[in-house]
């Protein structure tokens, strides 16, 4: 298993480049299924839970095939001959059930497995299942799986009122409703930029959307979609996980690609921190030339609020900050594993259910730590490059679910970063 070695550094100066979004990519993966006409995706990111959806929509009888070096894919569901999404490739990751609305508005019907629980939290699908019942599914759970059936002559549209804008269940209703007879009317939506993507792909294939960015979407179903050609989103998470290299370490480093409405909230606490964040014409340029960072409290939120996904990354700034900083995790139950690592480096942190409070210390101190998910395994790279003496992150097969070429991208600025196989 390859393990991450970091060791600890100077400023960092030079530009990186931002893929294309993950979590947009897997959502517009699926969109696929709801056309037998080719749809093809540019600006992909080159990530392991890429090719677990594309194992995913092969095992459906969708066709994926990935160009130039798997930037592009180009996909066609015009075979599919299979309505059930197995445990074996779902229980990999959780986006799998994003084929379920696509299959059960296209076919009419789909098998697809639960995905069960996930490191950080419980994670259930009710939501999901709720916007398909509203629009006349019925659904049963059956051995591990939600069998799916849509009424004779298909979906139709009904209005969902969800109790949290859950994003995953916002998606997934969105494309069912794309091909439901009449309209879908979706309350407490949720409005991230991985969502306003997903609809300008489903526009371009057809599909009447408004409302996407606000609370409210509605759908007016069409009897087919087309073909298109889209480019996925900036990764605003990939984004703001490498703004945090020069706020930790200190230099200027250009983003390219980036741009502050995708992470406004981000962004204001990283001015509060001390840390200077412009846009450029080709991205964001971050900088902290020199003085120190000041602790900020932050509350993680639906967009446009502070992001979960950059929870554990901005802990691992306000380590070494001057003074105490709360961090309230709000999206999930348990998401502060990255604390105890952090501690076994030398961080002051404590935990109280959802709340962590970080007292920052002068310097953090190298050590071998764990990675426990995508987003703590980065984080500790990042705190990492903050220590004295070398850090060692293993299980590091978690990274790679969501950040292409990181090793790369860290050392181009600078960074003293290495990946080590086999231990
Ligand atoms: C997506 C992202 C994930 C990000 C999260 C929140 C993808 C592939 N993943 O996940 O990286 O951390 O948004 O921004 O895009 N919930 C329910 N019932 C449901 C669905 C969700 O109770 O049916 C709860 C969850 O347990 C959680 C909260 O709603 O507490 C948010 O989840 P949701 O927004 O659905 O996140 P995901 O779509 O799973």
């Amino acid at each position: 298993m390859d393990s991450i070695v970091v060791r600890g550094n100077g400023p960092l100066n030079g530009q990186i480049p931002i893929a294309g979004a993950k979590n947009a990519c897997l959502t517009l993966m699926p969109a696929t299924l709801l056309s037998d006409e080719p749809l093809t995706l540019t600006n992909a990111p080159r990530l392991s839970d890429i090719k677990t959806m594309t194992e995913l929509l092969g095992s459906l009888g969708a066709e994926v095939t990935s160009l130039q070096d798997g930037k592009v894919l180009a996909m066609s569901s015009h075979g599919l001959n299979n309505d059930t999404a197995h445990y074996d490739i779902v229980r990999k990751m959780r986006a799998s059930i994003l084929v379920l609305g696509p299959m059960l508005a296209r076919q009419g019907h789909a098998i697809v497995s639960l995905p069960g629980g996930c490191a950080i939290g419980a994670r259930p699908v009710d939501l999901h299942l709720k916007a398909f019942e509203a629009m006349g599914a019925e659904l049963e759970l059956k051995d591990g799986y939600v069998h799916a059936k849509a009424p004779a002559g298909g979906l139709r549209g009904g209005t969902v009122d969800f109790d949290f804008a859950s994003v995953g269940a916002t998606e997934n209703a969105v494309m069912a409703a794309t091909l439901a007879k009449g309209t879908t009317v979706l309350n407490n939506a949720a409005r991230e930029p991985e969502i306003v993507d997903l609809v300008e792909c489903l526009r371009a294939m057809g599909a009447q959307i408004e409302g996407e960015g606000s609370p409210t979407i509605t759908i007016q179903g069409v009897d087919r979609l087309g073909g298109a050609t889209h480019r996925v989103v900036t990764d605003r998470i990939e984004l703001g996980t490498y703004m945090l290299a020069p706020a930790i370490c200190g230099g200027e480093v250009e983003l390219l690609g980036g741009r502050i409405n995708l992470l406004a909230t981000f962004c204001e606490k990283l001015a509060a921190a001390g840390i200077s964040v412009e846009e450029t014409k080709d991205g964001l340029k971050v900088s902290r030339k020199n003085g120190s960072i000041h602790a900020v409290d932050v509350t993680t939120e639906p967009f446009p609020g502070f992001p979960t996904d950059l929870q554990a990354q901005m802990m691992a700034l306000l380590c070494t900050a001057e003074g105490t900083s709360v961090l309230e995790e709000k999206i999930f139950e348990n998401r502060f594993m990255h604390a105890p690592e952090l501690m076994r480096m030398g961080a002051s942190i404590d935990v109280q259910g959802g709340t962590a409070t970080v007292t920052g210390v002068k310097k953090l101190k190298g050590a071998p730590v764990m990675a426990t998910d995508l987003r703590a395994s980065v984080s500790l790279i990042l705190a990492g490059l903050a220590a004295e003496g070398e850090t060692r992150v293993g299980r590091v097969y978690h990274l790679d679910r969501g950040y292409e070429q990181v090793v790369r991208k860290l050392s181009g600025v600078g960074a003293h970063i290495e990946r080590v196989s086999g231990e």
